[in-house]
């Protein structure tokens, strides 16, 4: 059914604006009480709870950053299924992000190709917004039903200068990590001139430290803190993260964010390079995630967390991120291209997995 909407619906559309139709409509399904239903179709089998930094996780498998950016959608979503959903990335100012088109679709190879830059509402426009979502959380978790983890993913303001960064980094943890459950550190979007410049240990060594000390004091706890890095980071940079981590005594990484590169699609290359710069996502992403999950792995000890991202489609991809030693798995394009019920297949799938043995 969602193949075929999307085939003849989707496909004629901006996929922007296709975006938002979706969320309006299952922010609206939401609204007229059909979130109910479709919790109680959705919602993952307790054999899937696992713990991890700290917590439970209904499911293993949860919704990448991007998607909500500004926390707008959360509940709708949470009745899919998600047993994580990563809102964000949020920065301390708001912004409109780079202009339209910025998102394309590049359907034979299943892939998105984004230059969003980071449109969102800002560090203090979100915070109310999820205060009140913890707190209709906590009502879900006392009555029994289903509650995702919500980790929030923060970034730099665009206009910041890079070498004020921390300081811009530092405002939106002050704001949101008294209302996340977890803080992701994102360094690794394309679409921010600069950013990925992060990542060089001498520039996220102090950004880490100092997020990191600031989020428990403004939370009054400790917020696990997770770095997201990118694909396109060479082995050596990605076990020099490893040891960072380890050094700082970092709750976890997520790898991976999106990719610059264009290898290995099948679309038509006028198209690829038509849609011009970005980050792409999608299964083509798939092999370099796994290669980068499994060097953090063999680099950062078992209490380390590993969120493994890029191009996850099906329960068995995510029971593969597993056994190669992910904590949790995301995922975002798949999302796009399957439908509203994709996360039930997934935590179906890992049902029956686990029931097998
Ligand atoms: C349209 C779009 C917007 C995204 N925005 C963000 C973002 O704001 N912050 C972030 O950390 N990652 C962002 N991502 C990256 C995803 O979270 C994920 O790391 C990446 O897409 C790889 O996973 P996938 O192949 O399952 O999509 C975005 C991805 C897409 C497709």
């Amino acid at each position: 059914m969602y193949r075929f909407i999307f085939k003849t619906v989707f496909t004629r559309i901006d996929p922007e604006k296709a975006h938002h139709l979706v969320i309006s409509g299952l922010r609206l399904s939401h609204r007229v009480g059909a979130g109910r239903v479709l919790e109680r179709l959705c919602r993952p089998e307790d054999s899937l709870q696992i713990r991890a930094l700290g917590m439970v996780w209904p499911s293993p498998f949860g919704l990448a950053a991007g998607f909500d950016k500004g926390a707008t959608s959360v509940l709708p979503l949470a009745t899919l299924g998600f047993g994580h959903i990563e809102i964000g990335t949020v920065t301390a100012a708001a912004q409109p992000g780079n202009p339209t088109p910025r998102l394309f679709r590049l359907v034979k190879d299943r892939a998105l190709i984004n230059r969003m830059g980071f449109n969102n509402d800002g560090a203090e426009a979100v915070r109310p917004r999820l205060e009140e979502i913890r707190e209709q959380i906590s009502r879900l978790k006392r009555s029994g039903r289903h509650a995702p983890v919500i980790g929030v993913n923060i970034g730099k303001t665009k206009v910041t200068p890079l070498e004020d960064a921390t300081e811009d980094y530092l405002i939106s943890t002050r704001m949101l990590a008294p209302v996340a459950d977890y803080l992701v550190v994102n360094v690794s979007s394309p679409n921010t001139p600069g950013l990925r410049q992060l990542q060089d240990i001498s520039a996220l060594r102090p950004l880490l430290a100092a997020v990191g000390s600031a989020a428990d004091d403004a939370a009054q706890r400790h917020v696990p803190l997770l770095v997201k890095i990118a694909p396109d980071l060479a082995d050596a940079d990605v076990d020099a993260v490893a040891e960072l981590v380890s050094d700082l005594g970092l709750d976890g990484v997520i790898a991976t964010n999106t990719t610059i590169s264009r290898e290995d699609l099948h679309s038509d290359p006028e198209q690829v390079s038509a849609a011009g710069a970005g980050g792409l996502s999608g299964p083509v992403l798939a092999e370099r995630s796994k290669q980068v999950l499994i060097r953090l792995r063999a680099a950062l000890p078992r209490t380390t967390a590993i969120i493994s991202v890029g191009g996850v489609t099906t329960g068995q991809d995510v029971a593969e991120r597993l056994a190669l030693g992910a904590d949790l798995v995301q995922g975002y394009t798949a999302f796009v291209y399957e439908g509203p019920f994709w996360v039930r297949r997934i935590n179906r799938s890992l049902s029956r997995a686990l029931r097998s043995g």
